[in-house]
């Protein structure tokens, strides 16, 4: 099996006939494994752009998922060899809408998600997160550029399913925004198609949420909220 990618939480192999195989690193929960296989299997039944999952399994005391292999780059990568911000945050802001706007009872709760990674540790971040509104679209929960990959014809699948739940619209593009506002970190290394990407990071983002038509300020009580539940993510 060749490693083609890893994650914090699990690598993943090509096992061939076009197919990969996540495995989860020691130890990892089963249920939290068939949390996400049942997640893939929704957003399949919705005929959302996911890759195909065929099975859970177990190797050597792990789990694991097996999903249709994905043949091209990342969305990030795409973005920076074409020199194509603007396209990748068209067709970045395409894949969540077209979740966004599924609706599925049969999803945990947003709600429900934050509060099982926060615990007890943050009382009046869920004294906040109680007053939100509950919503009722199907939300990624984890949708940045890497986990949307470009295959070798140009068509953009989204991967990584953990943390799909239902939720307001909002919550999920908080959490996007979130995820794609960055730390400060030096240019170093980078490539300079990298860096001009990145200099171009405030407007993207500007053009990201113009795309959905949200305003910064409509996302301020969800974003508080995000910022507790990912620091304890960290954790
Ligand atoms: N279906 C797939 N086809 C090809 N590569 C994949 C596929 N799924 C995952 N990968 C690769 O493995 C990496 C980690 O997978 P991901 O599901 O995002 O796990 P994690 O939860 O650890 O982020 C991805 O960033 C990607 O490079
Ligand atoms: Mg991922």
């Amino acid at each position: 099996m060749k490693l083609i990618g890893k994650g914090n939480t699990a690598e993943v192999y090509d096992v061939g006939e076009g197919k990969i195989l996540k495995l989860f690193v020691e130890g990892y929960p089963k249920l939290a494994v068939e949390h996400e296989y049942e997640n893939a299997m929704i957003m399949q039944r919705f005929q959302l752009p996911v890759p195909v999952c065929f099975e859970m399994t177990e190797v050597n005391n792990r789990s694991g998922i097996v999903y249709e292999k994905v043949s091209g780059c990342d969305l990030y990568e795409y973005m920076i060899k074409r020199n194509a911000g603007d396209e990748g945050i068209e067709i970045f802001y395409n894949l969540q809408n077209q979740i966004l706007n599924c609706k599925c009872s049969e999803l945990m709760s947003y709600k429900d998600f934050i509060k099982l990674m926060i615990g007890d540790r943050a009382p009046e971040t869920i004294n906040k997160l109680d007053k939100l509104p509950d919503g009722e679209n199907v939300c990624h929960g984890d949708f940045h550029l890497w986990n949307i990959l470009v295959d070798d014809n140009g068509k953009a699948k989204v991967i990584d399913f953990m943390n799909v739940c239902r939720g307001p619209r909002l919550y999920d593009i908080a959490r996007t925004f979130y995820l794609l506002q960055g730390d400060d970190s030096s240019d170093e290394g980078k490539s300079e198609e990298e860096k001009a990407i990145i200099s171009q990071r405030e407007r993207l983002l500007d053009k990201y949420l113009m795309l959905h038509g949200v305003k910064k300020e409509e996302l301020q009580s969800y974003l508080e909220v995000i910022d507790v539940c990912h620091k304890c993510e960290m954790q």
